[in-house]
């Protein structure tokens, strides 16, 4: 069949209805794995760095930017002509030390956060077009996370870091990106009053990030997700799903598999459906590198290719709904 689309590779699919399928891509495996390298290449459009860009791992000393990584990880994409989301410039976990445990004042820290975010931002002008500008502020309870920027800022952290990433590159768009938000609940409520104030503002906003690390068997209702995306879009934003995982617990089965496959088909639909939902992104390229087990302890196996980068049902369900 000329025509025939059933095995195409997800990035190809998703290239002809202008939707983004995308990894989270890690250095090592990029720089050593030739295998890893291919499917990548292979199957998604979109990539964003798994850690090379958190404050920490860019900044090992006060004086020292280590950009060898992001850089690596940002020529590939432009290589295979993939779109780059930055992740991330304010986030409480992943800091580096000296700046944690240091004793800088107020007006130093600004100072400092200020340059990071501008000097981050303006080198990659043109290149990274999304940035998750301030990543997971709130508790589940919808109250702000007690974290470094908040007790040495106040809330009012979260306006500066938008302004002062527009500043780096006035053409990328801000993300603010969140876990447990994925459906109706205090956090995404929280988020939700949050990001329409700081339009309010007049600071510039214009997607949601939302996480979706899921746990199969707890998974919130996809009604519950729609009407969240939906919301966002009534205040003009875009949401992009920026780190997809669904953990299953291990030894993991075939009907655990299966299962698994369709959530991602729920969750890519919500998006083809919705006015405003254009990418997806998954939290690494093959079950192989996945966070996942090191974090969670007796779970595994959450992404769309499995320890060999063999497809699993997962990657199935979605090229499935990416069907012309
Ligand atoms: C995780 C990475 O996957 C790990 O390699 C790292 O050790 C810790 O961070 N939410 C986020 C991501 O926004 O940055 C986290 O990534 C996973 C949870």
């Amino acid at each position: 069949m000329p025509n025939d689309t059933s095995a195409s590779p997800l990035r190809d699919l998703a290239d002809a209805r202008g939707f983004y399928v995308g990894a989270a891509v890690s250095a090592r495996p990029l720089r050593e794995d030739a295998a890893y390298r291919d499917l990548l290449a292979r199957e998604f459009n979109m990539l964003t760095c798994e850690n090379a860009l958190k404050f920490g791992p860019l900044r090992p000393t006060p004086d020292q930017f280590a950009f060898d990584n992001a850089d690596a990880i940002v020529a590939f994409a432009e290589a295979q002509g993939m779109a780059v989301r930055g992740h991330t410039l304010v986030w409480h976990s992943q800091m580096p030390e000296w700046l944690e445990e240091g004793v800088l004042g107020y007006d130093s820290s600004i100072d400092l956060i200020r340059s990071h975010i501008q000097t981050v931002t303006k080198r990659y002008r043109g290149r990274i077009g999304v940035w998750d500008v301030v990543n997971e502020a709130f508790e589940d309870n919808g109250r702000w996370r007690d974290t470094f920027y908040l007790r040495k800022f106040g809330p009012d952290y979260i306006k500066m870091a938008f302004h002062w990433a527009h500043e780096g590159d006035p053409n990328a768009k801000l993300f603010y990106n969140d876990y447990n938000a994925d459906g109706l609940n205090a956090k995404s409520k929280a988020i939700y009053r949050m990001v329409k104030r700081l339009l309010g503002e007049g600071v510039p906003i214009h997607g949601v990030g939302l996480q979706v690390h899921l746990l199969l068997g707890h998974v919130p209702s996809t009604r519950a997700i729609a009407a969240n995306v939906k919301r966002f879009n009534r205040l003009g934003l875009e949401v992009h799903i920026t780190e997809m995982d669904v953990r299953v617990k291990t030894p993991v089965s075939e009907s655990d598999l299966r299962e698994q496959a369709g959530v991602y088909g729920d969750i890519i639909r919500i998006c083809l459906r919705a006015k405003n939902c254009p990418a997806l992104v998954v939290w690494g390229v093959t079950d192989r590198y996945s966070w996942v087990p090191d974090v969670f302890a007796g779970y595994g196996a959450p992404l769309l290719f499995d320890e060999q980068g063999r497809e699993k049902p997962a990657a199935a369900a979605l090229r499935a709904n990416l069907q012309p």
